[in-house]
């Protein structure tokens, strides 16, 4: 992900991907142009780098030359279209090609259509990279497309945003919900994950989603989701993947304007950590960092045995089904380490101290993301 002036960006095209769109346009072009030697006319200044990478692919003679037009104020389309630099050279009879690099609403088009309406040239033919079907809204044959793309704003190979962004090889598009930081939480039973939860969420204004909450939330109102996931839990099986990621997206989307989420309690699998990232991804989001609270075993003993004392928890009073929940969460998670791991957004904190050294440990994690 990239941030251009105020607004970020995330990948969407590759330069690869470009490579292949502009030798497709080369190849159609070369070959429909025979021996004809065309003026190719990039639309300046979005289009140089396309101009720049077609003409070294163009496998016969030509000619290269550029108009300069502007219509663009941040990230909208305008009418008023200015011509910055004009024709120059004489036209007359020849084929002419212009080269844009996108194709938005189609009035950039139609002022060249206008500045070539008196030049008598033999045939002017409209090549572009990208194209914005539900965007456009004139006429014009388009002769070359490059790639259609949906009606988002997009930045690089040689677009920008606001003057920033046209020097970058790949494509990115625009977020539309804008930037969230995102954190499972992890640690094992004893660590103070509840704690670190309340800070964290009041100092980054976060929200809280503990997956076991949300169960009982949704159990105990009755909703949809609620009483399909009671359903198999009656019969003793595991609520499916999918309706714990639906509450889940539930809890997301009444949140929409959130800094981001703390999600605790879920994933548990590799499954489960790429539904999760499947649904970061649906909300133009991500991921940034699993922040697991590691605590020394024999520490998380003699807590839990502590808090057992008074809690009146059962499974806190046994130090044999103690030890048994710490194995466990430590077989369960190593899995998921792994996924983050390779990620590289696997954070490892301290846990062992006073609680507010804790919360300064994991805060120097998350102000990095
Ligand atoms: P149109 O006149 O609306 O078709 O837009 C054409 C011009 O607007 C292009 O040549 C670009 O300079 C600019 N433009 C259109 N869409 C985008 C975009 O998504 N990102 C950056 N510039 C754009
Ligand atoms: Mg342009």
């Amino acid at each position: 992900m990239i941030k251009l002036h105020d607004l970020y960006f995330k990948p969407f095209i590759s330069e690869k991907e470009i490579d292949t769109a502009v030798q497709k346009m080369v190849d159609g072009i070369a070959d429909d142009l025979g021996d004809e030697v065309p003026v190719f006319i990039g639309i300046l200044n979005g289009s140089f780098m396309l101009v720049s990478d077609f003409v070294k692919k163009y496998p016969k003679p030509c000619e290269v030359t550029f108009i300069k037009l502007a219509s663009y104020e941040g990230v909208k389309s305008t009418e008023d279209i200015q011509r910055l630099i004009g024709l120059t050279q004489d036209l007359t009879g020849r084929t002419v090609v212009i080269l844009e690099d996108i194709i938005d609403s189609g009035n950039t088009l139609e002022e060249v259509h206008r500045i070539f309406e008196n030049e008598n040239v033999k045939q002017l033919i409209i090549a572009t990279l990208f194209y914005k079907p539900e965007a456009y809204n004139k006429d014009f044959k388009l002769h070359y497309v490059g790639m259609e793309i949906p009606n988002k704003f997009i930045v690089g190979y040689g677009l920008d945003y606001n003057g920033l962004g046209r020097d970058l090889p790949d494509v990115y598009q625009l977020k539309t919900t804008q930037h969230m930081t995102n954190i499972v939480l992890f640690g094992p039973p004893g660590a103070g994950k509840g704690t670190q939860a309340n800070f964290l969420k009041e100092k980054y204004d976060l929200i809280h989603i503990s997956t076991g909450d949300v169960f009982r939330f949704n159990i105990k109102n009755e909703t949809a989701l609620g009483m399909l996931a009671k359903s198999f839990m009656d019969k003793g099986e595991l609520v499916p993947d999918q309706v714990t990621i639906d509450m889940l997206n539930k809890e997301v989307e009444k949140n929409a304007g959130a800094n981001g989420f703390i999600f605790d309690g879920f994933p548990r699998t590799n499954a489960q950590a790429k539904a999760l990232d499947a649904l970061m991804e649906d909300k133009d989001s991500q991921i940034d960092a699993m922040v697991a609270l590691e605590v020394d075993d024999e520490v998380l003993v003699q807590r839990l045995l502590k808090r057992g004392e008074t809690s009146g928890r059962t499974d806190d009073a046994d130090e044999s089904i103690i030890r048994n929940r710490i194995k466990q969460y430590y077989t369960k998670t190593a899995i998921l380490k792994d996924y983050y791991t390779d990620q590289n957004k696997y954070f490892g904190v301290d846990g062992v101290g006073s609680v507010e050294d804790i919360t300064v440990r994991l805060s120097s994690v998350i102000d990095k993301l």
